[in-house]
């Protein structure tokens, strides 16, 4: 197959490449689907461009981990080849996977146009072995949106629940990109090749865009969480989520909550699966689209032939206030190195370098008491090379942190604010930077903000410095990141 030449790793050839996050060898990349524990291993698809690094002819990329951090390539899983799916401006779009009966099922949106029209299906691919993937011959096995809905219709995620095989599929009243409203449809299946339509799960009800994008939807602890990326949606909520009670018996969805997964402007179309133990894990496409009205960049990456990056995979759980909590998988540890931990560390008004080994792969791990601090707000500089930096500021009278992206590189602009909640007065905060990203959690992940970031070539440097004379950090703790 045509492959895109990529651009070989020379010294610095790769400096933006992220060490741990996933990318393609080359061409673009967005949404993760398909993820799945199958066969005792962890398998990632992804919607990939083999032929460059701009958004066409879509494709599911395919690789495996054991862990969630190291990740291994297969071959392409799903090529955009037949009459339902063969499209250069469509492909086989994202989807979602599961297993039964000892087989790895991939539910997908066939995307073609016809005389300008879109027409999106559902389609199913099967897999023994779980590396080559045969389309079902009866595909689509739905071939139309519901009457009278849009024709945007698109991103199965199918799972079980009781004694029944469940799919929700976003879709729109509209043309998403003009107006109208977002749908999520439920269908129900015993057999997963005939589904039965059972109505409209959730409708954006003029609150949450004009098309709900990657819907997901899942229970932790008896408390259901739906997750979706909505179109046009006003404010910065990019990546949505919602607790409440789901009766799918009578396809109805109470909203207790609503949030956002992720504050920053990089981190979108999410998708969960259970981890070997159970445990929800949930991964995002760690980029944005031209089309929302914050977008600015992609940045530079085509230039080293690659183009999209995916989160680092997070655990979600529900707090009791029903808001949800997103923090990294624990395997991310295995990567430390030249770990520094420091008991009380000093700070004032002067910049201190923290002593980090590769300041472009690290972490900060930080543990305040607000009443210990003696100060009220403090800084934290990433990737100041002299004329850049991002500066994260966590300010503790307005309960608020602010990160900066107005001088961060030549591309990036604006700034985020997030309320800082305290706990029995305390606050934990993380910083993680690899290479091309900066991600912050606080109090184990309540508040996500991921930012891509493209600093200067050159050295550069990460410190924290405080308003007031003398405070201090109860805990931190500073290392190096590497596979
Ligand atoms: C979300 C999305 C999906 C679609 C896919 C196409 O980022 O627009 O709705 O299936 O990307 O690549």
């Amino acid at each position: 197959m045509r492959m895109l030449k990529s651009v070989k790793s020379a010294e610095n050839k790769e400096r933006f490449r992220p060490v741990f996050h996933f990318t393609a060898k080359s061409g673009w990349i967005n949404d993760p689907v398909g993820l799945i524990f199958f066969q005792n291993r962890y398998h990632l698809f992804y919607q990939f461009n083999p032929y460059g690094c701009d958004w066409g002819s879509m494709h599911w990329g395919h690789a495996v981990s054991d862990d969630l951090v190291h990740w291994k390539d297969l071959p392409i899983a799903l090529s955009p080849d037949s009459v339902y799916d063969h499209d250069k401006d469509g492909g086989c779009f994202s989807g979602s996977a599961i297993e039964k009966d000892g087989k790895l099922y991939l539910f997908y949106t066939g995307t073609v146009f016809r005389d300008g029209i879109k027409y999106q299906t559902q389609c199913m691919a099967e897999s023994e072995d779980g590396v080559t993937f045969k389309k079902s011959p009866v595909n689509p096995v739905i071939a139309n949106p519901p009457d009278g809905c849009g024709r945007d219709f698109r991103d199965p995620k199918v799972f079980r629940h009781g004694n029944h095989w469940y799919m929700v599929v976003g879709g729109a009243t509209g043309i998403p990109e003009q107006g109208g409203e977002g749908r999520i449809y439920l269908y129900q299946s015993d057999d997963l090749f005939n589904w039965e339509y059972r109505g409209i799960l959730l409708k954006s009800s003029g609150r949450w865009g004009t098309m709900f994008e990657c819907p997901d939807l899942y229970e932790i602890d008896g408390k259901w969480v739906i997750t979706s990326s909505p179109m046009l949606h006003e404010d910065y909520n990019k990546c949505m989520y919602l607790v409440g009670v789901a009766d799918l018996e009578n396809c109805d969805f109470e909203v207790l909550r609503e949030g956002s997964l992720d504050l920053g402007y990089d981190y979108y179309a999410a998708q969960s699966f259970t981890d070997r133990t159970g445990r929800r894990i949930m991964i995002a496409w760690q980029n944005g689209w031209k089309w929302m009205p914050w977008f600015q960049t992609f940045g530079p990456t085509q230039d080293e032939g690659w183009r999209g990056q995916l989160s680092i995979p997070r655990i979600v759980s529900v707090n009791d206030d029903n808001s949800l909590k997103t923090s990294p998988v624990e395997t991310l540890s295995i990567l430390r190195y030249n770990v520094r931990d420091y008991k009380d560390y000093k700070i004032n008004i002067e910049k201190q370098v923290l002593d980090i080994t590769d300041p472009n792969c690290f972490m900060i791990e930080m543990e305040i008491n607000v009443d210990q601090i003696n100060s009220k707000a403090f800084t934290v500089g990433v990737w100041d090379t002299g004329s850049y930096c991002t500066v994260i500021n966590f300010d503790f009278l307005n309960r608020a942190l602010t990160v900066n992206l107005e001088n961060s590189d030549a591309y990036s602009k604006s700034y985020i604010t997030a309320p800082i909640s305290f706990h029995d007065r305390k606050i934990k905060a993380r910083i993680i930077g690899d290479r091309c990203s900066v991600e912050i959690y606080l109090n184990d992940g309540d508040v996500c903000i991921t930012n891509n970031i493209y600093p200067e070539s050159g050295p550069s440097k990460i410190w924290i410095k405080t308003p007031y004379s003398d405070a201090k950090i109860n805990n931190l703790s500073v290392c190096s990141l590497r596979l």
